[in-house]
């Protein structure tokens, strides 16, 4: 045994051991000895019951919106800097540590569901791994519309936030452009179109990692047109024992064009103007592109859904006739 400072003995260890650098928090839970130095005013129920992980621009906000309606369930605190999201899984949040994380849910309460929704949890490689090994037998939420809409509403938000490329590059030019010919920054912009999309690589890497009973899939094209029975749906899958009617709480907008929160003076309070914005139609030439684009990927999805029992979303059941 030789004796060495600590940076050059961790050094050594990484050397031997590179895929213990980064850390994995699991559940403190688990384990009799972890729970007996844990502090006595933590505890496992004050982690969420259950993840809403995306993609970004199903629909993720509406639903969380609706679920903070819900009397028996509780999200986590708004977190300043990442557009209210905690983002723990997904980027460097994580090495931040479960303090962190365990700061922004609430004391829970009896009867009370605790949920965290990140949409940036989806599609990124490390998060399935990193979710379950803290948040074992915990339900995940998957929103899913159609991935050339998801793609175009990607590429409206960017360009109403004044984005060069979005700004300066067509929907159908940023789609069809040329890695190595085009600008770094509009293949960057188009990856970030295209790339949550491709739903069934992104549902089979959390299924090597999580059972597809606690994969819960929501149609988000029924989260806009029918949200009483999308909300119906998601609670019973999430097992609820309490359903809450959400017909009596959302009424749609004819002028927002979306379902809002009926209020007891009989308006309505609806989403921000970043949320169900008015923009024209996509392009025929990128509809055909996109078509063809994702039906391997759409294909795949249909049959992964089917093996695992899930039901079909409205969306993708009349892809697989035509
Ligand atoms: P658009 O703004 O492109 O229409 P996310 O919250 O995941 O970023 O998704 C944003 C999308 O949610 C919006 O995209 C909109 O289509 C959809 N959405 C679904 N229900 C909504 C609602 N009740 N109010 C506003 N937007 C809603």
């Amino acid at each position: 045994l030789k004796y060495e400072p600590p940076m050059a003995l961790a050094r050594r260890y990484f050397n031997i051991y590179p895929e213990e650098r980064e850390p994995l928090w699991k559940n403190p839970c688990a384990q009799r000895r972890h729970l007996e130095i844990w502090s006595e005013e933590k505890n496992c129920n004050s982690l969420p019951s259950f993840v809403v992980v995306g993609p970004q621009k199903t629909g993720t906000t509406a639903l969380y919106w609706f679920l903070t309606m819900h009397p028996h369930v509780k999200s986590n605190h708004p977190s300043p800097t990442t557009f209210e999201e905690v983002q723990f899984f997904s980027g460097s949040n994580y090495f931040k540590g479960l303090d962190w994380y365990m700061s922004f849910f609430p004391t829970p309460e009896n009867n009370t569901v605790i949920f965290e929704k990140s949409a940036t949890y989806f599609d990124q490689q490390v998060v399935p791994k990193r979710l379950t090994m803290l948040l074992p037998s915990k339900h995940v939420v998957v929103v899913l519309i159609d991935p050339a809409k998801r793609a175009y509403s990607w590429y409206q938000h960017m360009r109403s936030h004044n984005d060069a490329s979005a700004s300066k590059y067509s929907f159908y030019e940023t789609i069809t452009a040329q890695p190595g010919k085009a600008p770094p920054a509009l293949i960057s912009l188009q990856r970030r179109c295209l790339d949550p999309g491709f739903y069934a690589r992104h549902l089979e890497n959390w299924l090597e990692y999580i059972q597809s009973q606690y994969i819960v899939i929501v149609d988000g094209d029924l989260l806009k047109s029918d949200p009483s029975s999308a909300m119906f749906n998601l609670q019973t899958d999430l097992g609820f024992t309490e359903i809450y009617q959400y017909d009596k709480i959302l009424k749609f907008d004819k002028r927002k064009g979306f379902f809002c929160q009926l209020l007891p003076t009989g308006k309505t309070k609806c989403l921000g103007r970043g949320k169900g914005r008015q923009y024209p139609d996509m392009d025929q030439l990128s509809v055909k592109y996109l078509d063809t684009y994702y039906k391997e990927s759409n294909t795949k999805l249909t049959e992964l859904l089917r093996g695992i029992n899930k039901p079909i979303p409205g969306w993708l059941s009349e892809k697989s006739v035509t």
